[in-house]
């Protein structure tokens, strides 16, 4: 007997999906508002003193939040809002010994307890626990920083988002790894976040869209695993195409992984290839309009026009410029929905699945 969530009977999501605001809101409140979003990484504050303003999804979470390396060095998370009448605290990167609202003038400690209020002399239960700025829970795999808008209702544990990606790329020195600003870019794309990270998620089309990539990889050898809360896509070097150079630890070990695309639900893109690693964040603007981040991590400047990994923007306008064709699709009075392809298609499906775990309202 065929289960029913088998792939071979299932169907994709309804298109009413990339239509409905009711869903999009749901899925902002119920998903994004509660995932691990990457933020930087920890070089960004080496030294004491060092705080750096973020904003976790700006034009959808909209949530203002501030790394800081304290004086004994540790690092903190907290919201970026004053606690007197909600400035927002931190403006830019900075280096300071305590925070300071331009408001009214209250001093905040780089852990976030309060340190000083100005006119608050006579103000009774003062400063009570309140008064401080509350932490926003933050998590680190290896050099990369992840926050949660949520402070205690949390999708899941972070280990449970990393812990694959950490078994089996755990050995690659991430601490090498630089950020490379000039390297990174912004694509507005004029679809439904999720319609993007669906084609992310098969390389079933990228014989068709991708031509140049494709003579990089060996496409019949493309292959998927899918984990709890992220998934894996391996791309494998066609003929004497770069590749990895595996440690006798790896489980690929005598592979020729030319690069390793993880995904981490719901937003999250982690591309391995032999020059270093390209983070994808996939941010929701809208219902049908999208901003990508592309951040590059480069390992061995040498290898970056080598292999899966080389002209990564032509590969996005491919994709951008197929998924925004897709969104207009939709739309279609006619397109209700459609099925999974069983070969290619399983990070599709796990995607879709857990969307509905965590909406019960998609169909
Ligand atoms: S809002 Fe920050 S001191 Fe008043
Ligand atoms: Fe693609």
């Amino acid at each position: 007997m065929i289960e029913q969530n088998d792939i071979r009977n299932a169907y994709t999501l309804s298109a009413d999906f990339y239509r409905n605001e009711k869903l999009f809101e749901l899925v902002r409140e119920n998903i994004f508002a509660r995932s691990w979003q990457f933020m930087t990484d920890s070089s960004r504050l080496k030294a004491p003193g060092h705080a750096v303003p973020i904003t976790i999804l700006d034009g959808f979470l909209s949530e203002p939040i501030l790394l800081a390396r304290d004086s004994v060095d540790q690092l903190h998370c907290l919201s970026n809002v004053c606690t007197h009448r909600g400035n927002l605290l931190t403006e830019g990167e900075c280096h300071v010994g305590t925070l300071r609202c331009r408001y009214h003038g209250r001093r905040f400690n780089l852990d976030g307890t309060m340190h000083s209020a100005p006119g608050f002399e006579g103000a009774t239960n003062f400063p009570a626990a309140s008064d401080n700025l509350p932490k926003v829970p933050l998590e680190q795999w290896k050099t990369m920083l992840f926050a949660n808008a949520c402070a205690s209702d949390q999708l899941f544990p972070f280990k449970e988002l990393v812990a694959d990606m950490d078994e089996r790329l755990g050995w690659l020195p991430l601490e090498k790894f630089l950020f490379d600003s000039t390297g990174a870019r912004e694509y507005l794309v004029k679809a439904n976040w999720a319609l993007y990270c669906e084609n992310y998620l098969e390389g079933m089309h990228i014989p068709y869209v991708h031509p140049d990539l494709a003579t990089a990889l060996d496409i019949k050898d493309y292959r998927s695993e899918v984990y709890k809360y992220a998934n894996l896509q391996i791309g494998i070097a066609s003929g004497a195409q770069e590749c990895f150079h595996l440690p006798p630890s790896s489980p690929d070990f005598g592979d020729r992984i030319g690069g390793y695309y993880y995904w981490l639900f719901p937003n999250m893109m982690f591309n391995f290839y032999p020059w270093g690693l390209s983070i994808n964040v996939v941010q929701p603007l809208g219902q049908e309009l999208t901003k990508v981040v592309f951040l590059p991590y480069v390992w061995d400047e040498s290898k970056r026009a080598l292999g899966a990994g080389a002209a990564l923007d032509r590969v996005e306008r491919e994709d951008e410029e197929i998924v925004e064709r897709v969104q207009q699709g939709v739309k279609s009075r006619f397109y209700k929905r459609g099925r999974y392809a069983p070969r290619w298609e399983k990070g599709v499906k796990h995607f879709h699945e857990l969307l509905k775990q965590y909406v019960p309202e998609i169909e």
